[in-house]
């Protein structure tokens, strides 16, 4: 089923989104060589408790934390633990606070310290991908337009589009329906309508787009070993177009120095 928000929704959404963003922008800046992806969760969870949200991903299917934490060819559902960041480590941080009981769920994926010029232009091209699929969340569109702009782009730069996994409907629970595919067709499926909150999460491989879960049940991992990339937000289509519920305002604009090639200007 799937379930349109009343404008009083999307305002608890909002709210919980922005818990969500200022959790992941101040983790986006803690993150540092030595640190363990351990101490980033316990960073985000207290973010999210003082902020009076709850993680959503705690517990959900037994998921252990508060963040994901997907370091390199790690794609998504990377568990936090002992593992030390490294300088030049790609780092995909996921997370999902719940507000008055409202979810958002929200993803960037950034450098540890130096990256390559490749890594940078793996994180540059997924971000845009999102933002291209958010581009397309217009009334009237339909469902399949938002993958068919990621799968495009990402293609067109001859990276591999992740289809294990896919975007959702989110609201009251952090999987809805609609499922959200980052590939396909233009103009098939859903009439897009106001009042559908999506969350919208390409999944970008440098080299091939299948994945494999390793034996932890949860860490999907690239099955080349290559680099992956990962950005989401949550999205609400409104009569005046998309409105990004977990945006990050200025840091969005302040990571973006992050994946220019050096020496490149704004
Ligand atoms: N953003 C992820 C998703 O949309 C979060 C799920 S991780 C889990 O699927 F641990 F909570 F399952
Ligand atoms: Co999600």
């Amino acid at each position: 089923m799937i379930t349109l928000k009343s404008a009083r929704e999307i305002e608890k959404m909002r709210r919980s989104g922005a818990i969500t963003a200022a959790t992941l922008s101040m983790l986006v800046g803690a993150a540092k060589a030595g640190m363990t992806t351990r101490q980033l969760d316990a960073l985000a969870e207290a973010s999210i408790r003082e902020r009076g949200g709850i993680p959503t991903f705690v517990g959900y299917h037994g998921y252990p934390a508060t963040i994901c934490a997907s370091v390199n060819d790690e794609v998504v559902h990377g568990i936090p633990g002992e593992r030390v960041l490294c300088e030049g480590d790609l780092l995909s941080i996921d997370i999902g606070t719940t507000l008055e009981g409202y979810v958002s769920d929200s993803a960037v994926t950034i450098a540890i310290g130096e990256a390559s010029d490749e890594a940078r232009r793996l994180m540059r091209i997924t971000q845009e991908c999102l933002m291209l699929g958010i581009a397309q969340m217009q009334a009237g569109n339909h469902l399949s337009d938002i993958g068919h702009a990621v799968q495009r782009h990402a293609e067109s730069n001859s990276y591999g589009v992740v289809r294990d996994l896919v975007g959702h409907g989110v609201g009251t629970k952090m999987h809805e329906e609609p499922q959200v595919p980052n590939y396909g067709e233009p103009g098939k499926g859903l009439i897009l309508k106001p009042g559908l909150v999506l969350a919208v999460e390409p999944m970008i491989n440098a080299g091939t787009h299948k994945v494999r879960t390793l034996k932890d049940g949860w860490t999907v991992v690239t099955a080349d070993g290559k680099l992956s990339a990962h950005f989401e937000h949550t999205i609400a289509i409104t009569d005046e177009g998309p409105k990004i519920l977990t945006l990050r305002e200025v840091y969005e604009h302040a990571d973006a120095a992050l994946y220019r090639p050096r020496g490149e200007a704004a």
